[in-house]
């Protein structure tokens, strides 16, 4: 009597193999907010378990190879002389094929324009060190305005202004404070607590203000933000101390590095104690809690 076929055609267990991918996915997504090292993981997490679930799509559509069992005799006298040549269905191949092409085609679409429009932000953005002249130019103890281009091949949009104090020597290096004058609001430049400087000196493209007296710290005048002498957030509306710049000294002369954001100082001068982090843009924090909810910093 020949073997019924099964009333239920034999279907796929449910697989978790979707799920991990799905949270592979999630996971890559808020790396991109949150860490890189986040991104890499949730990749990793999705190659494996999409490649997982694709391999076990293509088992339950009967692309891939199984054990074959071969065929018993009718009479049950050892194997049959010919099994029967493996088949595939054309539905199968084409519904599987389909999805295939589709997604090649999908990457090749969306790639290059994600590309185009995130990596720029990430490539070639620092600006090179700028001379400031001489230390001679820096009295110690007082602050001197230097105005700049930060990227003088750019031209005047590219124009800065720092705050510079000389602080003396700590040990045997010379100390330098240089506060960014971009409030930690939303930008706007921020003033010395002074009266109005009135000498100027300019070489090439770097502008430096004596100030007639001793600032007691900084404030902006768009939502009245305001700064102690080391850039520390005292009042308004921002929401960290004022970015600082490295610098480094060649040939007796002070050189303005890159910039850096702060979320405090402790203390003053050369034995300050600067808590520092990546550059962030105005209103960001870089600290605590808040400070997850900023995306990835590219350089600027
Ligand atoms: S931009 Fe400085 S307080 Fe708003």
């Amino acid at each position: 009597m020949e073997p019924r076929a099964p009333e239920h055609p034999h279907v796929p267990g449910p697989s978790l193999w979707p799920v991990g991918f799905a949270l592979g996915i999630v996971a890559l997504l808020v790396g991109l907010v949150v860490n890189w090292w986040i991104v890499v993981a949730g990749g990793v997490i999705a190659v494996i378990f999409g490649f997982l679930w694709a391999r076990d799509v293509a088992r339950g559509h009967g692309l891939t190879e199984t054990a074959e069992v071969e065929p018993e005799r009718r009479d049950g006298h050892g194997p049959a002389a010919e099994a029967p040549p493996r088949t595939y269905g054309r539905a199968a191949f084409l519904e599987v094929s389909t999805l295939g092409i589709g997604a090649v085609i999908g990457g090749l679409v969306t790639l290059p324009a994600l590309g185009f429009m995130t990596l720029p932000a990430f490539l070639k953005q620092r600006d090179p060190p700028r001379d400031l002249g001489p230390l001679s130019n820096f009295p110690e103890g007082e602050f001197v305005v230097a105005t700049f281009m930060a990227n003088p091949a750019q031209g005047e949009v590219s124009r800065r202004t720092a705050f510079v104090r000389n602080n003396g020597l700590l040990g045997t290096d010379p100390s330098f404070t240089i506060i960014s004058n971009h409030c930690a609001h939303l930008g706007c430049p921020v003033q010395p607590n002074t009266a109005v400087p009135a000498q100027h000196k300019t070489v090439n493209d770097v502008t430096l203000i004596s100030l007639p007296t001793p600032p007691s710290g900084f404030s902006c005048p768009c939502h009245g933000g305001a700064y102690d002498i080391e850039g520390n957030r005292i009042a308004g509306p921002p929401v960290r101390a004022l970015d600082r710049y490295r610098f480094s000294i060649a040939h007796g002369r002070l050189v303005l590095g890159a910039a850096f954001s702060v979320s405090k100082v402790v203390g003053t001068g050369a034995s300050a104690h600067i808590y520092t982090y990546d550059l962030h843009f105005p209103g960001e924090h870089v600290d605590g809690l808040e400070s997850w909810l900023y995306p990835l910093q590219p350089p600027h």
